[in-house]
């Protein structure tokens, strides 16, 4: 099998999906790679390196996808880019079905076999190839070094001559991985650390990070049997705002990362909680593609807002490139060796991570939430009505 690595048209886009190191472990399963000329050029990867690994470098997008099977991403495609992959060829590439009707329209309209990173299940099995949480921790590491750039103060307490300086607090919300990386980024520089999580089970690893975990008083719990968050009562989102404003306001940095899987992101700190922070006082809103934690969150933008920082920015994990890279490269190793057998797709539509991630194949919207969001399955249930 030939696989394609192709520059992204977003102009921050640093990462590449395969990094040389990643070639010899392919070859050996059959799994060849073309390159397109200077995909590696932000990640410090020249050209001759992908040669040096043993892959093809093309001039052009159009002559890597000519010689190849499969095209891989890193960004979600555009309906023009899908409109030039070869009609029958596959696509890996984070597609976010559940929004992106027009896309998924068009992948299946190309007759492309589509796997979308961003639908690969959250599952013990699956981890290995999870690229929302490799790529989640490097935002959670670059969330605590942007806001300590950007605060006014230090982060660690110090002792000197000139006299004592008390340790910036630091608020995380949100304690999944980007949540519990931040956490561990934001005590190595000497912060005080409070976190917050709707599931209480997270709170042994919150304390064990070092930090102090945030209370509601209430017995409800928010975790999904298959250990996502679920939305919480209103009752309970009343007695969270009480506790969470206490801390917002003693905060010098709060970082958001509080996310429902397929949800608007829960609002979480007020336009009023915001007033009441300290000025010079930063809000890192990595739930920002999804509106953000912050209701003054402006999405791509860092803006200044009643004297608070507000940093929307939506490319943490390209700013490391390097190792952003590194780590998705493997992530997309483990689900390339897991969809193919001796070099060729292989495809069993019952077993849970292909089910999971299939979204389009010989013309259909195979993937049963899609064809729901899409509203497919009504229009079939009508059909045979
Ligand atoms: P995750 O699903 O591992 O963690 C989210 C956490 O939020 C969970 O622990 C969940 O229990 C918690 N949560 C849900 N509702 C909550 C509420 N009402 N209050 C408090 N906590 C709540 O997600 P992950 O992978 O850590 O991603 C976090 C965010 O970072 C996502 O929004 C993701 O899109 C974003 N992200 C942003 C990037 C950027 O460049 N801006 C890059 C990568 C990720």
């Amino acid at each position: 099998m030939k696989i394609a690595v192709l520059r992204e048209s977003v102009a921050t886009e640093k990462r590449v999906c395969i990094v040389p190191d990643s070639l010899k472990r392919l070859a050996q399963k059959k799994i060849e790679v073309v390159a397109e000329a200077g995909i590696g050029l932000g990640a410090s990867i020249a050209d001759a390196d992908y040669v040096a690994g043993g892959a093809t470098v093309e001039p052009t997008a159009e002559a890597a996808i000519a010689g190849a099977d499969l095209v891989m991403r890193i960004r979600i495609p555009t309906v023009d880019e899908v409109q030039k992959l070869k009609p029958g060829s596959s696509l890996v590439a984070p597609i976010y079905p559940l929004v992106n009707h027009d896309l998924v329209k068009a992948l299946a309209a190309q007759k492309i076999t589509t796997f979308a990173v961003d639908a690969i299940p959250r599952t013990t099995l699956a981890q290995m190839m999870d690229v929302l949480s490799s790529q989640a921790s490097v935002a959670g590491y670059c969330a605590v070094l942007v806001s300590a750039n950007l605060l006014p103060r230090f982060f660690p307490m110090l002792m000197t001559a000139a006299g004592t300086i008390a340790p910036a607090t630091a608020l995380i919300l949100g304690a999944g991985v980007a949540g519990l990386q931040a956490i561990g980024v934001a005590r190595r520089l000497g912060a005080r650390v409070e976190a917050f999580d709707v599931r209480k089970v997270v709170k042994e690893q919150v304390e064990s990070l070092g930090a102090k975990f945030v209370e509601v008083d209430s017995d409800e719990d928010a975790q999904t049997k298959s250990g996502y968050a679920k939305e919480v009562s209103e009752e309970y989102k009343k007695k969270q705002a009480e506790a969470l404003a206490r801390h917002v306001a003693k905060a010098d940095v709060v970082i958001c990362t509080a996310l429902i899987p397929g949800r608007r992101a829960p609002v979480l700190v007020t336009e009023d909680m915001v007033k009441a922070m300290k000025p010079g006082s930063v809000i890192v809103d990595l739930a920002a593609e999804q509106k953000g934690n912050c209701e003054l969150t402006e999405p791509g933008q860092t803006v200044v807002k009643h004297g608070v920082t507000l940093v929307g920015e939506l490319d943490f994990p390209s700013r490391l490139p390097v190792h952003a890279s590194q780590m998705y490269s493997r992530n997309m190793e483990k689900l390339l060796f897991h969809l193919t057998k001796d070099g060729a797709l292989v495809m069993d539509q019952s077993e849970e991570i292909t089910k999971g991630c299939l979204i389009t194949h010989a013309g259909e919207v195979v993937h049963e939430r899609t064809r729901e969001a899409m509203g497919l399955e009504a229009a079939k249930k009508e059909g045979a009505a």
